[in-house]
């Protein structure tokens, strides 16, 4: 980056800590008089692009770069001594691994991770911006941080994720939270330690999000969540422009991995003796169309299947994209679980339509034929949006049936929200609120009665656990998931965290399963 796409200053001054409030206050009045515009092309390094379909369509066309250079400067590698970070996540996997990679680079950097606000000199909120609570939680503990910062004049407070990508929330950012030091994007991630360098040594905020589209970094460092289950990014991005969706302007565009270095990780997880992968990607279905070779998710999940680790999942699929070849490697199972989260967001096939998800009713119950005939015993899950503009009474129950005919045993399931910039947000959001929560709460009902059903069905059974720790409730109690991803609490020694073990389901509840250990520290595959 050279310093002509460097941001303008904005004068925080950090310098006289007892000035910090009037500064950031004078600040606040001088950002209040510039127009949004002037705001944009203040901040934004590269002009924002709103939503445009017919540019998402020609992305494919561009070329990615992949670096594989990624490295710290040495100057910057003592930086953390003696300090600490705390990373808040919201939003989805993507992002939890995300933080991940930025623990890895602070680590590297020499910080230590704390839990306690009071003790953390550097505040990192990873943000979602899915819905419009998840952009609300944010901003409440935004101004949440202000009297910390107001008495740790040194503490650096960065937004980054999602949001950070939106226009609106960068502006609002700028003009109501000046207090913030530092704000990224989400394909900067890689830049940290510069950008925490120039927070620290600079007086004005450091902004730094590029709305390009988005390169591969390969070799970032990593401080994974634990040694049972790690997750790992087959891909990057979503094309797919769902009319109500912000994560292909949040994501940038599809981009896969190469198949050599996403094998690379897997093996080395296995060799590190982690017990479970999970491929992520916004829609893992469409993995390796951007690729010069024909080379697929099946084709991935082939060869991943081969490694020596008990158990592959992978997140999320989209229907439009999961094809035969792909169900033909699954129904291999092996280590590939049958456990298929696929969201199918309606039930109707014209409020599928002005969603844009490209299917139909029909074809998303035709796939699920396939995949029940392939995997008779596979777990279906998915997303449902209730409150689109325009859903009819009638088109809500074509959702409760799609619901009960698919049989899914569980489901993610929220009130639509508009989103600024997608292409559904300047249609009238005119399903009123009361109605919107009436039919979530049908619908959740019925979900909570699907998984009663499902869960019951495991009564008496046996099932093979990945046993991850003590149980939130009771330390007393172990708790892990099943092959099909069932919670279950059963008490055990502690010596078998981390181990497959066999667990016989004592009682069902709506949610979670209650078991006795079979067969103590006796690993199962
Ligand atoms: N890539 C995944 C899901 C990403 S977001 C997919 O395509 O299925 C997770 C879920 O959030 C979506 O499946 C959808 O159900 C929900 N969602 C996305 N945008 C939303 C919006 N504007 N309002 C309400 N729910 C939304
Ligand atoms: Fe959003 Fe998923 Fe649609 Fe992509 S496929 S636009 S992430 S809902
Ligand atoms: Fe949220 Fe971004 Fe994930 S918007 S759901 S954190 S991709």
């Amino acid at each position: 980056m050279n310093e002509k796409q460097r941001l303008e200053s904005q004068q925080i001054n950090r310098e006289n800590s007892t000035d910090v409030k009037s500064d950031t206050n004078d600040n606040l009045d001088r950002l209040k008089k510039l127009s949004s515009d002037e705001l944009i092309s203040k901040y934004f390094q590269t002009t924002y692009e709103p939503p445009n379909l017919k540019k998402a369509r020609s992305r494919r066309k561009k070329d990615v770069d992949i670096h594989y250079d990624f490295d710290i400067p040495l100057e910057m590698k003592a930086v953390g001594k003696g300090k600490k970070f705390l990373i808040r996540t919201y939003g989805c996997q993507m992002n939890e691994h995300d933080t991940e990679i930025m623990a890895g680079i602070l680590t590297n950097m020499g910080y230590q991770s704390t839990e306690d606000t009071n003790d953390a000199d550097i505040i990192l909120l990873n943000t979602c911006a899915i819905r419009e609570n998840a952009e609300n939680k944010v901003f409440g503990e935004i101004g949440h941080l202000k009297p910390l910062k107001l008495e740790k004049p040194d503490l650096i407070i960065g937004v980054c994720g999602c949001m950070s990508q939106e226009e609106s929330v960068v502006n609002r950012i700028l003009k109501k939270h000046p207090f913030v030091d530092l704000i990224f994007g989400t394909h900067n991630i890689h830049r940290l330690p510069t950008l925490i360098n120039e927070a620290m040594f600079g007086k004005e905020m450091v902004v730094e999000v590029w709305s390009k589209e988005g390169d591969i970094i390969e070799n970032l460092p990593k401080v994974r969540n634990g040694k049972i289950k790690a997750w790992v990014n087959i891909m990057y991005g979503c094309d797919k422009f769902c009319t109500y969706c912000i994560v292909p302007y949040t994501r940038g565009k599809e981009r896969s991995r190469r198949p050599e270095d996403i094998i690379q990780e897997v093996r080395h997880l296995a060799a590190q003796g982690y017990k479970e992968v999970t491929l992520l990607g916004q829609n893992v279905n469409a993995y390796g169309k951007d690729l010069d070779i024909d080379y697929g998710l099946g084709d991935l999940m082939n060869e991943i299947s081969k490694i020596d680790i008990p158990r592959i999942r992978f997140t999320t699929s989209h229907p439009r994209d999961f094809d035969d070849r792909l169900i033909e490697v699954l129904a291999q199972g092996g280590n590939l679980l049958d456990h298929i989260h696929l969201p199918v967001q309606s039930g109707s096939s014209d409020i599928l339509r002005v969603m844009a998800r490209r299917y139909t009713r029909e074809d998303y119950l035709d796939l699920v034929k396939k995949i029940r005939q392939a995997m008779p015993n596979a777990t279906l899950t998915t997303d449902i949006i209730v409150g689109f503009p325009n859903e009819t009474d009638e088109q809500f129950e074509e959702t409760m049936t799609l619901m009960e005919e698919v049989g899914f045993e569980s489901a993610y399931t929220f009130i639509y929200s508009p989103r600024e910039g997608t292409p559904a947000a300047k249609w009238e959001d005119n399903i009123p609120m009361e109605v919107k929560k009436a039919r979530l709460q049908r619908l959740n009902e019925l979900v909570n009665k699907q998984s009663r059903e499902a869960m019951k069905k495991y009564e008496g059974k046996i099932v093979k656990v990945l046993v991850e720790g003590e149980s939130k409730k009771d330390p007393d109690v172990l708790s892990g998931y099943t092959e099909r991803n069932k919670l279950v609490n059963f008490k055990g020694p502690k010596s078998i965290i981390g181990n497959i073990v066999e667990v016989k389901v004592t009682n069902a509840k709506t949610w979670t399963l209650d078991g006795e250990l079979i067969e103590e520290a006796i690993e199962v595959k």
